[in-house]
């Protein structure tokens, strides 16, 4: 019978850096699904994360989701390092969730609690063709999205794809769509199979997976058990340079490798 082990958090830390190649893991104790403790956790180490990789005159970009919003609930004013010429950006325009998990709410967040500043992009994320391209051209919106593209840093959440799908409100047929391609997590607006493969894009301003591609610093912040296959399949898409997870979602990690 197959045994789980059961590692330390440093030997799990270890084990998911070097089976994906990423430069740093970092595992907190518990379960997002089911602590509240662990949600605490899991905030502050994202925001030490993040900290401690931001320069002077940075620009960080942020998507939204109730991890990010506890990053941002921890996130406190460095004491030797002013952060007052960097940027928050949103990575994306509003993907139709609550204000209070937007990724323009969790920006400016971020920005006052770090005496940052912050620019916000004020469009839908589902955008038709018509709108998309007369935005694109106007001079406000096309101002910010260079900025966002410049990000040298993204921290991004990572949710289970029928989950995001649902909260996103896509209709019944996309959700067939993305079930028959196999999705199995979602971030930053694009979908990803078992394999790390992107199966679903939108037409989108902000972030392009091109530019996630080439971002310095890219920061998965994810936890919970319910999340492990979503965040195999992020890491396996290959992109990411730091991991800050939960033990629950580690083992489970640990196990899929
Ligand atoms: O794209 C993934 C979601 O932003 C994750 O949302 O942090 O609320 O689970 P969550």
């Amino acid at each position: 019978p197959l045994v789980k082990e059961l590692l330390g958090l440093a030997a799990l830390e270890e084990r998911i850096r070097k089976g994906y190649g990423l430069r740093k893991v970092i595992v907190v104790p518990g379960d997002w699904d089911v602590s509240s403790d662990t949600k605490q956790e899991l905030g502050r180490a994202g925001a030490k994360a993040l900290l401690s990789v931001m320069e002077e005159r940075d620009v960080v970009a942020v998507t939204g989701g109730t991890t990010l919003a506890s990053i941002a609930e921890k996130l406190t004013m460095p004491v030797n390092a002013p952060l007052k010429d960097s940027w928050f950006v949103p990575a994306r325009g509003g993907l139709g969730e609550s204000l209070e998990i937007q990724a323009n709410t969790i920006a400016s967040g971020m920005a006052k609690r770090v005496g940052a500043g912050y620019r916000l992009l004020h469009v839908p994320d589902l955008l038709g063709e018509e709108a998309y391209h007369s935005l694109v051209n106007d001079p406000n919106t096309q101002e910010i999205v260079t900025l966002i593209r410049k990000a040298r840093i993204v921290v991004h959440g990572i949710g289970d794809a029928m989950e995001m799908a649902h909260r996103r409100k896509l209709d019944p047929a996309m959700l067939q769509e993305l079930r028959n391609e196999g999705a199995l997590a979602e971030s930053f607006g694009y979908y990803f199979d078992q394999e790390g493969k992107v199966v679903h894009k939108m037409l989108t301003l902000g972030l392009r997976l091109e530019d996630i591609i080439s971002t310095e610093v890219v920061i998965g912040v994810a936890g919970g058990k319910s999340k492990a296959k979503a965040i195999h399949a992020v890491l396996r898409f290959g992109h990411e340079d730091i991991l800050v997870t939960d033990e629950a979602a580690a083992n489970e990690i640990v196990a899929l490798l």
